[in-house]
């Protein structure tokens, strides 16, 4: 593969086709998109206060417009139809249908996400609902956050009303987006909202989290029956020892796959935390807010597991010589995210990279897809998340020439047809993102879509990669792209 902005362009006819029924989609997130932050009863969330203060977000950009989705939901179904899509994934901002997080809901609010989901079926796409795309109720934080158990039991009467209200044209139900950044980056390194860099309230945030997800499953369980399908989508981490042959950077893999992965996956798969994570935190929490019975709530049977993919990172033992480095792509801030491995330094990996500075490996999607399946084989995948953020311009033409990234999103399917090859049940691909939007801490910054937005008059234009994309969804089969340019 090419990257070198010199080379001539050539002509690859990958042609990979994928089976039948697999779902070809696009994901988004409430707070990224809708805008309308004061609209109707809508509260505030832990990103507005956190986007408003000063410092926090690149260009002090916030979501009070975003991409006014509120507003154009039906021109963006438009846009999901004429893709083809088979599924999209939006998600419920909950301070939008229940401001404060606890009491009465908004009927209104409620209305927004029931229209957009008849207008999703009726266009023939199915909907898939993540609950928690990190906009807690401000009020919720207020009471402790995520680091405050009784936020995992509101969060569960939540997703009860939501199954209620939508269950009948819900095809799959996502309790939490990354719950990883949730914790740690909310938590700990606080480059995320609500910013806080207290490294135990991270630990009990994680733990809370998983409380919440299995609370949930239960409650729409509860209220859909067997006819739920449910889910939870995590980012996890592929990480690689910057020496093989060196024991201690073996054991740093090890404590970030404990901190970033079996955090999660413990819990909510085998129903135990692992005893290498509690070991290794010891110094910063007891895990004392872990409960009898907490680990049988967290592990509930998941008709699918999604797994978000950008991009690898690489370890080493930190000698303690000079400057630890922390190159692990997920903003700089004085704390760290990884809490207890303080001695785990994140090296530079090689590139090319996107505009993120995240390294593009391929391989590392079949790598990490195929590890899951051979941990847990019974367990069907969706790759929820997968994309990449470059300076996208308009081209004198008035269309938007991607072609790095065709060629990412190109080069991610094929590696997701190589974990398929190799036998992990990987049942569906979503690109992040339909349309440029507000990348957290980035902001406007960062541009991910395949459809651009032009932030002054919201103008949606099909990037080259929309129309790639589409041809893909069409045909099941990927379309021959042009590299080198
Ligand atoms: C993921 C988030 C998503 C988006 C992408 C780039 O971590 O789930 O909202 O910001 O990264």
């Amino acid at each position: 593969m090419s990257n070198d902005a010199t080379a001539a362009p050539t002509t690859a006819t990958a042609g990979r086709t994928f089976p039948e029924g697999f779902w070809w989609g696009s994901a988004t997130a409430a707070y990224q998109i809708e805008g309308a932050a004061t609209e109707g009863a809508r509260g505030p969330s832990i990103w507005d206060t956190f986007s408003h203060t000063p410092g926090r977000t690149l260009n002090g950009d916030t979501g009070d417009v975003a991409d006014d989705h509120f507003h154009r939901w039906q021109e963006d179904v438009g846009h999901i139809e004429d893709l083809g899509l088979d599924a999209y994934r939006f998600s419920i901002s909950w301070p939008r249908v229940q401001p404060g997080g606890s009491g009465a809901f908004d009927e209104e609010g409620i209305a927004f996400y029931s229209r957009l989901v008849d207008a999703l079926v009726e266009a023939g796409v199915r909907p898939v609902a993540t609950l928690y795309h990190w906009d807690l109720p401000q009020e919720l934080e207020d009471a402790g956050g995520w680091a405050n158990r009784a936020t995992a039991h509101a969060f569960a009467e939540y997703a009860r009303r939501m199954a209620r209200e939508l269950g009948d044209r819900i095809d799959v139900w996502t309790t939490l987006n990354e719950p990883w950044c949730s914790a740690y980056l909310g938590y700990a390194s606080g480059v995320h909202a609500p910013g806080r860099t207290e490294p135990a309230a991270a630990l009990a945030a994680v733990h809370h989290l998983n409380l919440a997800h299995g609370l949930a499953c239960r409650a729409v369980r509860e209220e859909l029956g067997a006819s739920a399908r449910l889910s939870v989508t995590l980012n996890l981490h592929v990480v690689r020892p910057d020496d093989p042959s060196s024991d201690d950077d073996v054991d740093a893999v090890r404590q970030i796959d404990a901190l970033a992965n079996r955090a999660f996956l413990g819990p909510m798969l085998d129903g135990a935390y692992p005893d290498d994570l509690l070991a290794d935190t010891a110094d910063v929490s007891d895990w004392s807010f872990v409960r009898e019975g907490d680990l049988e709530i967290a592990r509930q049977p998941l008709d699918v597991l999604g797994i978000n993919y950008y991009s690898t990172a690489k370890v080493r033992r930190f000698t303690g010589d000079g400057q630890r480095q922390e190159n692990d792509g997920h903003g700089a801030s004085a704390s760290s995210p990884w809490v207890g491995a303080a001695d785990v330094e994140f090296v530079q990996q090689p590139g090319p990279y996107t505009a993120m500075g995240w390294n593009i490996e391929p391989a590392g999607m079949t790598e990490l897809l195929c590890s899951v399946a051979a941990a847990y084989p019974d367990q069907p995948l969706m790759v929820t998340e997968n994309g990449a953020a470059f300076d996208d311009e308009v081209s004198d033409d008035g269309r938007v020439h991607d072609p790095r990234r065709v060629a990412y999103l190109n080069d991610h399917i094929e590696a997701v047809g190589a974990a398929v090859d190799a036998g992990a049940d990987v049942r569906g691909y979503f690109a992040w993102s339909l349309l440029d939007n507000f990348e957290w801490g980035y902001g406007y910054g960062r541009r991910f879509g395949i459809i651009r937005v032009d932030y002054e008059t919201q103008a949606r234009t099909w990037k080259d990669s929309a129309y790639w994309y589409r041809e893909l969804v069409r045909t099941g089969s990927l379309p021959p792209i042009t590299r080198g340019e």
